[in-house]
């Protein structure tokens, strides 16, 4: 758990330092918790509603904690026409959640996604922060299947 009294410890104890304090939390803890709210909350006297307002203006900040590996699927203009639903339903198919879901035991999270400038290489799929370009719907499971789960040897 992060210790949040530390980070707002940083910032002077304002409605100003909402951001940065959000965005260490979320940079030190991936995902910011209710509880994490609520404590920036009552330290920089701004009501909860309004720290969720804020911080869902951006996509950068995470309200449930982030999958092991996350998956997105790039739908931008060229990854689009160069088969992108299909590997999203690839990938559906082969993890049992729909885009935007995750995976019961918290391993895996699909989505699609915003052009990372990788065009050149469309369709792409990131794998966290790996990029895999040209790839085929086959090729994406086949990337998934080889992921490690817990419990797993490295492969
Ligand atoms: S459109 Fe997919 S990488 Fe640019």
């Amino acid at each position: 758990m992060t210790d949040v009294a530390n980070i707002i410890s940083r910032y002077k104890r304002a409605p100003e330092s909402l951001l940065p304090v959000l965005k260490d939390i979320q940079k030190e803890q991936g995902y910011i918790t209710p509880r994490d709210a609520a404590e920036v909350s009552e330290e920089l006297d701004i009501p909860v509603s309004r720290i969720y307002g804020v911080a869902t203006f951006y996509d950068h900040f995470k309200f449930i904690e982030p999958a092991k590996y996350e998956i997105t699927v790039c739908d931008g203009t060229s990854c689009y026409a160069l088969g992108a639903e299909r590997i999203i339903h690839a990938l559906e198919e082969e993890l049992g959640v729909k885009r935007g879901g995750r995976t019961e035991d918290g391993l895996f999270s699909l989505d699609t996604g915003k052009c990372p400038g990788n065009c050149a290489q469309a369709p792409v799929m990131m794998v966290g922060d790996e990029l895999h370009g040209d790839i085929t719907p086959e090729e994406a499971v086949e990337i998934v299947r080889g992921l490690e789960r817990p419990g797993e040897g490295s492969k």
